[in-house]
C-alpha cells in the first residue's frame, strides 16, 4: 500500500478527526518534545513541517527501505502491525499508535517487543497537512511506544501528561 490513504474502523473512527480522512499529520508539539529524529519513512507528501531529517513518503515505499538512525513513526493505520514490527526488528525509534491494547499487532509489536509505553492522557487533535489542528480528537486514546532505552529515556523524561509504562531494560 503506497497511497497513504487510511481506512479505519473501529477506534477512532467515530465522532473523530481521522473520520473520512486520508494524512493525519503528528501534532508538533510531540515533535518538539521527543525529536530531533533521523527518518521518518512513512512521511506525509504534502508536509508542513518536517518530522526527520530524512523522509521516505509515496510513491516511495519505507515498508520495504532500509531504514537507518533514530525513527519516528505515525504509520498507516491499515498496515499498524507491519511498521511496528520493522521498527521492533530495528530497535531505535519511537512510534505514534492509537492504544489498542487488546489487539494482536499491540501484543505482538508493543507488549512483546517495545522498551517502554507511554499512555497519552486525554485525547488528541492531529493535524491535516496544510497545518491546521484537526477540529475534532482522534477519537480514542493514543500511546507513545519506544523501542531502544534512548527513546525509552526520551519517553520517561518528556514532560507529557500519561502514563509511563517500562516493559524492558538492557
Ligand atoms: C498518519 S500519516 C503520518 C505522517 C507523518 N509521518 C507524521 O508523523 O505526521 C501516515 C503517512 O504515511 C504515508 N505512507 C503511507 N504508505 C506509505 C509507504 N508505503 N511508504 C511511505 N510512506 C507511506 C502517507 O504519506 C501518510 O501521510
Amino acid at each position: 500500500m503506497v497511497d497513504g490513504i487510511m481506512t479505519l474502523t473501529g477506534i477512532g473512527s467515530h465522532h473523530s478527526a481521522r473520520r473520512g480522512s486520508n494524512v493525519w499529520l503528528t501534532p508538533p508539539r510531540i515533535l518538539a518534545v521527543l525529536g530531533p529524529f533521523d527518518l521518518d519513512p512513512c512521511a506525509a507528501i504534502d508536509r508542513p513541517w518536517d518530522t526527520a531529517r530524512e523522509h521516505i513518503a509515496p510513491p516511495d515505499d519505507g515498508l520495504t527501505a532500509r531504514w537507518t538512525g533514530r525513527v519516528w513513526l505515525n504509520p498507516p493505520y491499515i498496515a499498524v502491525n507491519r511498521w511496528l514490527s520493522k521498527l521492533a526488528a530495528h530497535g531505535q525509534g519511537t512510534a505514534i499508535v492509537f492504544a489498542r491494547t487488546d489487539t494482536r499487532w499491540f501484543d505482538a509489536a508493543v507488549w512483546e517487543r517495545a522498551t517502554a509505553v507511554l499512555f497519552l492522557h486525554g485525547r488528541l487533535h492531529f493535524y491535516m497537512p496544510d497545518g491546521s489542528r484537526a477540529a475534532g480528537n482522534a477519537g480514542g486514546p493514543s500511546c507513545l511506544v519506544a523501542y531502544g532505552t534512548r527513546d525509552a529515556d526520551r519517553l520517561a523524561t518528556c514532560g507529557m501528561a500519561g502514563k509511563f509504562v517500562p516493559l524492558r531494560t538492557s
